[in-house]
This record gives C-alpha cells, structure tokens and sequence, in this order.
C-alpha cells in the first residue's frame, strides 16, 4: 500500500477525533465565552479579525479557482498564450481593498486597546486590587479595604476591578480567560488592568508566562459575588477568628514552624501565602482540592505537589519535623480559620 493510501485511510480517524476534541473545553476558562464587558470586547476583536480573515481567503480562492478553470490550457491549444502586463484599475483596486480592511481590523482595536489599559485604580467607584505574583502563587492585597488574601480573588459582580500588578520574583502573567487579559507581572513594575464580572460564579485564573518548574501548576480562582455577599466576606475577613479549644494544639504548633512564613492577619504579608480565611478557600495551593487529606499531603511534601515551590517539607518521612498528628493538628486548626 502506497504511502499516500495510509495517510488517507487515518482521515476517518483524524475527523473523529476534531469531531470529540472540540467538545474539550472549560466554561470558567474560555475568552469564546465571556463573563464581562472586558472579555466581550475582547472577543468582539477576535471575531472582527477572524471574519475578515476569512473573507480574505473565500475571495483568493474563488479568483484562484476561476482563473485556473477558465484559462486552462484547452484541446489543439499549442504555444504560450498572448502575455499581458499592467492594468491600473485592477491595482488600484488590490491596493485600496486591503488598505480599507485594515482601517476596519485597526479602529477598533487601536481603540480598545488604549481603553483597556486605562488606569482606573484612583476610581471611586472600582475596587481596587494589588496583585503579586510569586513562584507559584497569587497575593492579592485590598489596600482600600485593608484586607489581604491569596490564591481566591475574591471579587463583587458588575463593578470595576482596578488591579495594579508586580511581581515578587521573576516574571509571569495574570490571566482570567473568562473576565479577560493578559497582563505580564514583573518585578519592579507597576502594571494596570480592570476587570468586571457580570455574574456570580468561580473562574479560572493562569499564569500565562513560563515562569519555572511549577509555571502549569501557578492556578488562581476569581471567586465573584453579589455586592451583599461581598461586603459580608470583607467583613468577615476583618473579625478575628476565635479559636476553638479543639484546635489550640494546633495554633501552638503553627505559630512554631509557619507564622514565619505565613501571616493569619487582616492584612498581613510574609514569604508565603495569607492565611486569613483559609477554610473558605476553594482550593489548596491552587490546585489540590479542599480536603483534610490533601491538606495533610500538601504540608508533608509540597515539593511533592508543586516542584520548586518555596515550601520545605513537613512530614517526618520526608525529612520534615512533624509527625502524622502533629500535621493533622495543624489542619484542624487552619480549617477553623474561616
Ligand atoms: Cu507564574 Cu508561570
């Protein structure tokens, strides 16, 4: 069997498989199904572009199929056909056509580009967010609000979310597919974004630039709430918690190996993640689920999880120094931190 009838004997295979992978996708991580104004602009761009592209295309090949059928070379035909060369309409017309798509493709985006890079951090009415990117995780600091978190960006619907971005390390992206972006963070640099959400929903949030061992793993979540909702959230994360008595053991032993890296307070920072309202969170780093058990993995061997994260290793069997109890103290005490 030729080459060639191989290849084509895969064709029903390859068509099956676009036929099932175009249904592959995440709704809370997709710029094809916007949750804001931000993202709907955006893929308003990417359609305008597709579609003269497209309309680019249908035209050369429908000239390109006339021309190769109509002049064709025919029965009892002999010699080269009479040459031509040089037609002023026709050039004119090549060159005003492409010139105009252009002046369609570029408006808008010139436009929206200027607009969506606008600095809308001194606005009254927007919240306003401090991002730090670390390897490989998110800190986000409410400066107005004097609350700071990590990892669930917590946000309110139909309102401006006025970031201001950096990063502690080396340079990675800010990306929410679904509310809109890119944004590079770099260290020493102040970037700006805003971002609004139109409904009450989790989305997916990636660091968009490969950043080390652990750039795939750098996941965030914008958690977008009513403004009622919101507001309770903000006042919550202000009310100290109250410790059960349960979990007192394990306060004492958190003090002892994390406050030096992870800060339980308001608006603290450290090396680490803010812990303030842990229990709430929808994941663990980023990226394990919420349970004790992962809880209980993640501090053992984070390195496990998550190479070449700052984090050492906890657990006795991984060169750590806490036992199996010791750690579950621990989780029972950041798991009342709600
Ligand atoms: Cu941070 Cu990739």
């Amino acid at each position: 069997m030729s080459r060639w009838k191989k290849i084509w004997r895969l064709a029903p295979l390859f068509a099956v498989m676009t036929f099932l992978l175009t249904g592959c996708g995440n709704p809370t991580l997709s710029a094809l199904e916007p949750k804001g104004p931000v993202a709907r602009e955006q893929l308003f761009l990417m359609k305008l572009s597709l579609s003269i592209m497209i309309f680019v295309v249908i035209i050369v090949f429908a000239i390109y199929l006339f021309v190769l059928v109509r002049y064709r070379k025919r029965k009892g035909q002999d010699g080269i056909p009479k040459q031509v060369e040089g037609n002023h309409v026709l050039e004119i017309v090549w060159t005003v056509i492409p010139i105009l798509l252009l002046l369609v493709l570029a408006i808008p985006t010139v436009s929206y580009t200027f607009k969506h890079s606008e600095d809308r951090t001194q606005d009254k009415d927007a919240i306003h967010v401090k991002v730090t990117a670390h390897q490989f995780w998110w800190q986000f600091e409410y400066p107005d609000l004097g609350i700071a978190t990590a990892q669930d960006l917590v946000i309110p619907t139909d309102k401006t979310i006025a970031f201001e971005l950096t990063s502690a390390d080396v340079t990675h992206a800010f990306w929410v597919p679904s509310l809109g972006g890119k944004i590079d963070t770099n260290p020493g640099v102040r970037n700006t974004l805003y971002l609004q959400a139109d409904e009450v929903a989790t989305f997916q949030g990636k660091c968009a630039e490969l950043c080390g061992a652990s750039h795939a793993l750098m996941d965030f979540k914008v958690v977008a709430k009513s403004n009622a909702e919101f507001d309770a959230w903000v006042q919550k994360m202000k009310t100290p918690v109250s410790v059960p008595a349960t979990a007192q053991k394990g306060e004492e032993l958190f003090k002892e190996n994390c406050m030096s890296c992870h800060a339980v307070g308001v608006n603290g920072l450290g090396v680490g993640p803010n812990l303030n309202g842990f229990a709430s969170r929808t994941m663990i780093a980023g990226i394990l689920g919420h349970t004790p058990e992962n809880l209980e993995k993640w501090i053992a061997s984070p390195q496990d999880e998550k190479p070449g994260n700052k984090m050492p290793a906890f657990g006795k069997q991984y060169g750590g120094k806490l036992d199996d109890n010791q750690i579950k103290d621990i989780v029972q005490y950041l798991e009342s931190l709600k």
